[in-house]
This record gives C-alpha cells, sequence and structure tokens, in this order.
C-alpha cells in the first residue's frame, strides 16, 4: 500500500467515525429532548385509503405510506400535530362534518394504540409523553373554512382537543385570504384579515388555540403578527429567500417572528425547498441554516409535511429519517443548545406562552358577535334570524279556560 492510498484509507476512517459520532451524538440529543413535528398528514391518508375504517389499518406495519408507528420510532420521533384537514372544495358544504370526522380518527388513533400513542393537548401533555415514552399526539386544524365562520365551532373543535388552526388552506375564508392572492391567481377578498377575522385571533388568543399562519397571504401574516397577543407558527413552511414561492417566509417576515418569539416550522417538500423536483436533505438543512443566520436559532422547528406531499427529498423518504437530518445539522456546527432548541424547546417556548395568555384572558368573555350574514350568503346556510325576532312560545287555548276553571273552584 503506498502512503498515499494508506493516508486515502485512514482519512475515510476518520470521517466514518466522525460521522458515527455525530450520528450517536443526534440520537442523544434526540433522547433528551422531544422532537415535535408541526404537520403530519397521516389522517388524510387513512381517510384517502382506508376511508376512516381504521380497524381494517395496521399502523404499525402500513407500507404505502411515509408515516407508521415503526418508522417514527426509527426517526425518534417524538411528538406529532396530526392534521386534520378538509378541502377546500367542502368550503360552504360539509366542511365541518368532514373536519370532525378526521378529529374523531386522530383520537381513534390514539385509543387504538394506546401502547405506542398518547393523546395530548398541552405543553405539559407532551413532556409527559416523552417520560413515558409515547409518541404525543395532538391535533391542528388546517384551513379556517373548517370552522364555517362561526367562533362557537372554533370554541368546540378546542373542546375537542384542536390546538392550532392555520387559518387558510389554499382557498380565502369570508374573512382571510390566502396565499394565491399573493401568486395572483385568486383575488383578494378581505384585504387579508377583514373585521371578522381579527375577532377571530382574539378569540384564539383567548381560548389558547396557537395561530398557524402557513398557507394565509403575505398581508395576514403581517397583519396577525401586528395584533396577536401570543406568539404564533407557521406550522409547514420554509425561507422564501432559498426557493421564491409564496408558501415560503421573506427574511424580514422569519424577523418579524423572531421578534415576536415565534416559530417558523421547516418543510421538506421539495417544491419549497428548492423550487423543483430534485431535492436532497442537504437543501434542506440549508433552509435551517438560513432561518438560523437571519432571524436565530430560536425561531426554528421541523415541518415535515409527511404524507400531505406526493414527493420527498432524497434522504429524508419518511419519518424514520429525521435523525440524519439532525447529524447534518450537526456536522454544521450546530451547538447541543442550538439543535435542542430547533427539536422542541422553541414550540414547546410558544406552547406555554400560548397558553399564558390564555390563563391571563379568564376575565374576558367569549366573543359571540356573529360574522356579517352578507359575508356568508350561500345556499348551504340556514339565514340567521334578525336579533329579537325569536318566535313567540305557542300558549295551548286549554290554559286561559283551565285556569279560569281552577280560579272558580278555589
Ligand atoms: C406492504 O403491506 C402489505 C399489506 O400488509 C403486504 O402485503 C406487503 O407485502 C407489504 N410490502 C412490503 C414491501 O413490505
Ligand atoms: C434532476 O436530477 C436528475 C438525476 O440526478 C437529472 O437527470 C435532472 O436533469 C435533474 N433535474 C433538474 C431540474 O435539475
Ligand atoms: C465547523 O467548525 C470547524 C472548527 O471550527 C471548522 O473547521 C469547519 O469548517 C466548520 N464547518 C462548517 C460546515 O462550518
Ligand atoms: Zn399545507
Amino acid at each position: 500500500m503506498s502512503w498515499h492510498i494508506a493516508a486515502l484509507w485512514l482519512c475515510s476512517v476518520v470521517i466514518l467515525c466522525s460521522t458515527e459520532n455525530l450520528r450517536q451524538r443526534a440520537l442523544t440529543l434526540m433522547g433528551e429532548t422531544p422532537l415535535i413535528d408541526g404537520h403530519n398528514d397521516l389522517p388524510w391518508q387513512i381517510r384517502g385509503l382506508f376511508n376512516n375504517e381504521l380497524n381494517t389499518v395496521d399502523l404499525h406495519t402500513l407500507n404505502n405510506t411515509h408515516t407508521n408507528i415503526a418508522k417514527i420510532k426509527e426517526g425518534r420521533l417524538a411528538a406529532q400535530f396530526w392534521v386534520a384537514y378538509a378541502p377546500c372544495d367542502s368550503q360552504y358544504k360539509d366542511a365541518v362534518r368532514y373536519t370532525l370526522e378526521q378529529i374523531d380518527v386522530i383520537h381513534r388513533m390514539c385509543q387504538k394504540y394506546p401502547e405506542d400513542l398518547m393523546f395530548a393537548a398541552s405543553s405539559g401533555d407532551i413532556l409527559k409523553a416523552f417520560n413515558q415514552k409515547k409518541i404525543a399526539s395532538l391535533i391542528g386544524v388546517e384551513g379556517g373554512h373548517s370552522i364555517d365562520s362561526s367562533l362557537g365551532t372554533l370554541r368546540l373543535m378546542y373542546q375537542l382537543g384542536v390546538r392550532y388552526l392555520t387559518l387558510t388552506h389554499s382557498c380565502n375564508t369570508p374573512w382571510a385570504d390566502n396565499w394565491l392572492v399573493d401568486e395572483g391567481s385568486h383575488p383578494a377578498e378581505n384585504n387579508g384579515l377583514s373585521k371578522f377575522g381579527e375577532q377571530v385571533i382574539k378569540e384564539m388568543n383567548r381560548i389558547g388555540m396557537m395561530i398557524d399562519l402557513s398557507h394565509v397571504s403575505e398581508k395576514v401574516m403581517n397583519q396577525v403578527l401586528e395584533l396577536s397577543a401570543a406568539p404564533v407558527i407557521f406550522s409547514h413552511s420554509s425561507a422564501y429567500a432559498l426557493c421564491e414561492h409564496k408558501r415560503n417566509v421573506p427574511d424580514y417576515l422569519l424577523q418579524k417572528v423572531a421578534h415576536k418569539k415565534g416559530i417558523v416550522m421547516v418543510n421538506f417538500y421539495n417544491n419549497y425547498i428548492t423550487c423543483s423536483k430534485n431535492t436532497t436533505l442537504l437543501d434542506v438543512a440549508d433552509h435551517f441554516d438560513h432561518i438560523k443566520k437571519v432571524a436565530g436559532y430560536q425561531i426554528i422547528g421541523f415541518g415535515g409535511d409527511y404524507d400531505g406531499v406526493n414527493r420527498v427529498p432524497q434522504g429524508l423518504e419518511d419519518v424514520s429519517k429525521y435523525p440524519d437530518l439532525v447529524t447534518e445539522l450537526l456536522r454544521r456546527n450546530w451547538t447541543d443548545l442550538e439543535i435542542m432548541a430547533a427539536l422542541g424547546e422553541n414550540l414547546l417556548r410558544v406552547f406555554k406562552e400560548v397558553e399564558r395568555v390564555r390563563d391571563n384572558s379568564v376575565q374576558l368573555r367569549p366573543d359571540d358577535l356573529p360574522i356579517p350574514s352578507d359575508k356568508v350568503q350561500n345556499p348551504c346556510r340556514t339565514p340567521d334570524q334578525p336579533v329579537g325576532a325569536g318566535s313567540p312560545v305557542p300558549v295551548s287555548p286549554l290554559l286561559p279556560a283551565l285556569s279560569l276553571l281552577l280560579a272558580l273552584l278555589w
């Protein structure tokens, strides 16, 4: 063996060993801090593939999805916001029922696999599940159309365990505009957020529901960052500077999110990472680096969008691959402190602050002012009664006669 072949051999051993060490360090960190992912569409797959008939599905071995329980464990995924999503074409039809069924299937997932999944509805629940080595299972509703412009429906969804609402999906609601307005393919209808939209934000602050700005128009992002009393989240969005897609977050807004102590959970979808089909784990790591550089490690999280997209990067094929991404961040000199923040501490900070704002709002009354009825004129909605126009209580004609008879008998 000539000296330079020996040197080459030694060199690759060193590289292999250091990669092995980095991976070990990644796994150690993931054992100490829960990895919390902001966005997974497995419930949508369960509906699409199995009509929500969970009894016919084995979530341990399910193999035509990005997600199953075995892969979750391999990926050290500790907490997941499962998405209760109703497609935009259910708006003005059965979006609320559709959403309720998706909330139900998430609860049933937890009931069917109590050894593996634990339902979670608070920051404390996430840590409790982590300590019991179970996957904390939370619910996010993706799309404001799911509440059908009803604050009562919003409040009840909170009671059913929903802990974030994405204000829009890829359609306007009668009170907020979506990102396609910025692309020019949808008309602006609410000048960002309408008056009722502001009521929704304040009610979410009051009840302790996290506000998710993925999918909204840039104007709505700015308005909510001004208005919200609590920090906000982007449950699955990446950096606009690296891929100019309107679903991503521009640098000045990353800085506003940092100022608000919020979080941007990086979406892995190829189209949002490289704006092309060709994407690798390294490109995703670039988004983590960029956001850290522009706005600080305190605003970064993971929002893979697994099972919600038709393409994922090379090296991040399914939920078992998170440790590889963490290893890459360590290779890029991320410190343990920064890694732990991105894994879960940032989201826990936001969640606790949202809970604190809720707890400080006990003196506020539920908002019962409905959306103006001219904003929700559609044939699937029963018209509102004008206030004071309740129908009179019917009085039986027998009653006066009966009381007269009683009075006479007395
Ligand atoms: C995937 O699961 C199906 C149904 O359980 C099974 O028949 C099939 O062999 C599995 N495929 C692989 C590649 O594991
Ligand atoms: C994507 O990668 C493939 C194979 O690596 C290559 O043939 C193709 O040209 C690439 N496409 C783009 C748009 O870069
Ligand atoms: C990480 O830090 C080491 C030592 O300071 C340096 O040599 C290396 O270039 C850094 N790597 C990256 C990707 O920044
Ligand atoms: Zn989405």
